[in-house]
């Protein structure tokens, strides 16, 4: 596991990597379709990068800690896979490519949720694949869709464009299973307005 520079008295989760377990990655893989242009935002050592090279058009890679990129590069076995572009940077102020379809943010601490979902929004993207927002499992967000505002919710899960998530109390009577299997996409929640 590689901290930053921040570390330890000031632990930046955010930059913290180790890998995912295997569930994980094939999870992502299985949603990846051959079509699709995908952008990894926060990509280690790449090793899911170039998994996902093997099944769809063309991946960029972005990481901001180059030790990871060199690491990789340094080792002469290693092969690029021909439609996977590496840059190294902050993803927080780099331009994101213009055909991104699919984000793919394995970051279980992500402090910039929202940052990155308008990013991809605006370049057209349809798909984010992430674990950022419930932090266990992966979910797809589809970035163009309609959201509901929070306030219009009676009742149930939701989860926002900011990245909150959460149950939105109601009447104990009016809950029902099926209430209780639905998430709804919102828009400013009460973690938006503070
Ligand atoms: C939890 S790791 C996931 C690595 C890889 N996607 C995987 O699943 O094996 C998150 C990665 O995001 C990188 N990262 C964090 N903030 C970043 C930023 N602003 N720009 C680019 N990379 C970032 C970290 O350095 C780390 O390598």
């Amino acid at each position: 596991m590689i901290l930053s520079e921040t570390a330890p008295n000031n632990v930046n989760w955010e930059l913290m990597w180790a890998p995912y377990d295997e569930t994980t990655y094939r999870d992502v893989l299985d949603l990846i379709k051959p079509h699709d242009i995908v952008l990894d935002i926060g990509a280690g050592d790449l090793r899911l990068a170039r998994r996902m090279a093997m099944t769809c058009r063309w991946v960029y890679a972005l990481e901001i800690q180059r030790a990871f990129l060199d690491q990789v590069c340094s080792d002469e076995s290693y092969q690029f896979p021909k439609n996977l572009t590496v840059q190294p940077g902050d993803a927080r102020c780099m331009p994101f490519p213009e055909d991104v379809t699919t984000g793919v943010l394995l970051m279980r601490h992500c402090d910039h949720f929202r940052l990155y979902a308008d990013k991809l929004k605006a370049v057209g993207a349809k798909d984010l694949i992430t674990n950022a927002r419930w932090r266990s499992g992966v979910e797809v967000i589809h970035l163009q869709s309609e959201r509901m505002p929070y306030w219009q919710i009676e009742m149930g899960w939701y989860a926002c464009w900011c990245g909150a998530v959460g149950f939105k109390p109601g009447k104990v009577e009016h809950l029902t299973p099926e209430l209780e299997s639905v998430v709804h996409e919102a828009v400013n929640c009460p973690r938006c307005e503070n």
